[in-house]
């Protein structure tokens, strides 16, 4: 069992502080989220003159982009290869200009806004350490120079260990993501624009937000909450979670290589260092992806990274935390109108690059909203139902979806709410339900209904984070069983306290 230790990204910023909603307003356009995507879509609709509301249910930025390892780079791994086998080389071309616009729309609202994100030049670089997959390198530095990235193969990457092949992409980027998100929405209040935080949204449609203690009326919605809420467009059976641990610990400085790295194989290792106000180096370290809600599995990524931090680095991890992403069925994200509610627009499907994605995805929908062309957007468009492409994988996933509903994981260990420790949890039957249980410090016991309040998938124990994750389309809840993310959001049904 861990000690909770916080989010390396959240301790390390000062917490912006934006009002809560109370009342009704109106504005051209609501954004609902403020992520990386709600934020930077926020300051670019302003900027054509529009009235925005940015509407946070939780803090700006300290989601899934504050929990990032926050590299801003138009290099995912091998991904140019795979779009251009499924959709031939105007998709492949499509995704590298907007991935590149995003990452440069970036760097130029931190300069414009002056904005202290830590923003570091830096070169990307993905490495194998196998034979198999040096060919698989070879042809994707081949493919990315014909869409015009910044790509050669490197024979050092800084690395403490030998790569059998690597390429490496300069003139990319790595930010601080708290900082930068909430130094963008600190631009956004005046002229009738605004920033909400703890106040989330519980109904919407294309014209009006409602929250708790107030409600918006707007000529537009933008939906982005990471994954679209409640039923909206079904992006939930379109896209699936997938969790992964995140480590962050202090490094010696002579040990700190110079730029961001991701190993092609499994099990999959992705780092990049980052300094302190203070000047100490850190590393952070992201590993294996796993089931939301399966704690096996979790603890064997955290062994997996924590090891390799370890022994190539000599980092031992001081923050551990974790964090989840969605991969879309067919491989591209789904940024645009939404698939069936007119009027909504929505960004979703990022697996584990929104933020030069999300850029590019906040500037496709201004454009959208306001009538302009945009070269990427059929491409990325969210209402596609050609979605043939990945199903095999899809179905996969579904079955296992249908799994959880029907009976979920019950803890093997303990058994009854009795035999857990201070800090632990888990799901239990008690009287015949399914009961998220926590046996809190001081040894009091507080139980949830293990149902998950999106469509009722049994929850898992998360014991890094102390929440509870859902398997089926990633919402996760916190111990007092509100919503911290996910297509949720109603909170979990009090029980019984033991
Ligand atoms: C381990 C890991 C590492 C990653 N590292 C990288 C990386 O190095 N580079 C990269 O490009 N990508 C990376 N990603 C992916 C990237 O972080 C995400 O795709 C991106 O940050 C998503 O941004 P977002 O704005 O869509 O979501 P978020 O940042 O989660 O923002 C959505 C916001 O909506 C809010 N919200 C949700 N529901 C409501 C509601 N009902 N009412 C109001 N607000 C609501 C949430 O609180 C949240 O603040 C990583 C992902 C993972 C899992
Ligand atoms: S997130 Fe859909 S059932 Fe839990």
């Amino acid at each position: 069992m861990y000690p909770p230790t916080g989010v390396y990204w959240i301790e390390t910023a000062s917490p912006a502080a934006f009002p809560r909603l109370a009342g009704d307003i109106s504005v051209d356009v609501a954004v609902i989220g403020g992520g990386l995507v709600g934020a930077i879509a926020a300051r670019l609709i302003k900027d054509q003159g529009l009235r925005v509301a940015l509407v946070e249910a939780r803090s700006v930025g300290q989601e899934v982009t504050g929990k990032s390892t926050a590299k801003i780079t138009s290099q995912h791994n091998l991904v140019y290869t795979r779009l251009r086998n499924r959709f031939g080389m105007d998709g492949a071309r499509s995704y590298a200009e907007a991935n590149e616009a995003g990452l440069r729309k970036i760097l130029a609202l931190a300069a414009d806004h002056q904005l202290a994100a830590d923003i570091e030049i830096k070169a990307a670089y993905t490495y194998t350490l196998l034979e198999e997959h040096v060919g698989s390198i070879e042809e994707e530095v081949q493919l990315a120079r014909e869409l015009g990235l910044p790509a050669t193969l490197a024979m050092e990457t800084g690395l403490p260990f030998a790569a059998r092949a690597a390429m490496r992409w300069i003139d990319q980027a790595q930010f601080h993501p708290v900082k930068f998100v909430a130094g963008l929405a600190a631009t956004l209040p005046g002229e009738g624009s605004h920033v909400f935080e703890q106040s989330r949204v519980l109904d919407w449609d294309s014209s009006r937000v409602v929250t708790a203690k107030g409600a918006i009326k707007a000529g537009h919605v933008v939906m982005a909450t990471q994954l679209p809420l409640g039923q909206t467009g079904a992006y939930y059976a379109r896209n699936y979670p997938h969790m992964h641990p995140v480590i962050a610990g202090q490094a010696d400085p002579g040990r700190v290589p110079e730029g961001m790295y991701i190993s092609v194989e499994q099990p999959r290792h992705s780092l990049r260092s980052h300094r302190t106000a203070d000047g100490r180096p850190f590393l952070i370290f992201t590993g294996p992806s796993y089931k939301p809600g399966h704690a096996d599995e979790a603890r064997k990524a955290f062994a997996e990274i924590e090891g390799f931090a370890r022994d190539h680095f000599g980092v031992q991890a001081s923050y551990r935390w974790t964090n989840e992403d969605y991969t879309p069925m067919d491989g591209r994200p789904f940024i645009g109108w939404s698939s069936r509610q007119d009027g909504l627009l929505v960004a979703t499907g990022f697996d584990a690059w929104g933020i030069s994605n999300g850029a590019a995805a906040a500037m496709i929908i201004c454009d959208l909203l306001t009538g302009r062309e945009n070269p990427w957007a059929d491409f990325f468009d969210a209402r596609r139902l050609d979605v043939a492409h990945g199903a095999k994988q899809f179905v996969k996933g579904n079955a296992a979806v249908a799994a959880e509903l029907v009976g979920g994981h019950l803890a093997s260990t303990p058994r009854d709410a009795e035999a857990l420790s201070p800090g632990e949890g888990a799901v239990l039957k008690i009287n015949g339900e399914k009961m998220a249980v926590f046996r809190d410090e001081t040894g009091q016991l507080h139980s949830l209904a293990a149902a998950c309040s999106h469509l009722g998938c049994l929850l898992g124990w998360n014991e890094f984070d102390r929440t509870w994750d859902c398997p089926c389309h990633g919402s996760r809840f916190g111990l007092d069983g509100e919503v911290i993310h996910g297509p949720a959001t109603e909170p979990l049904k009090t029980g019984v306290t033991g």
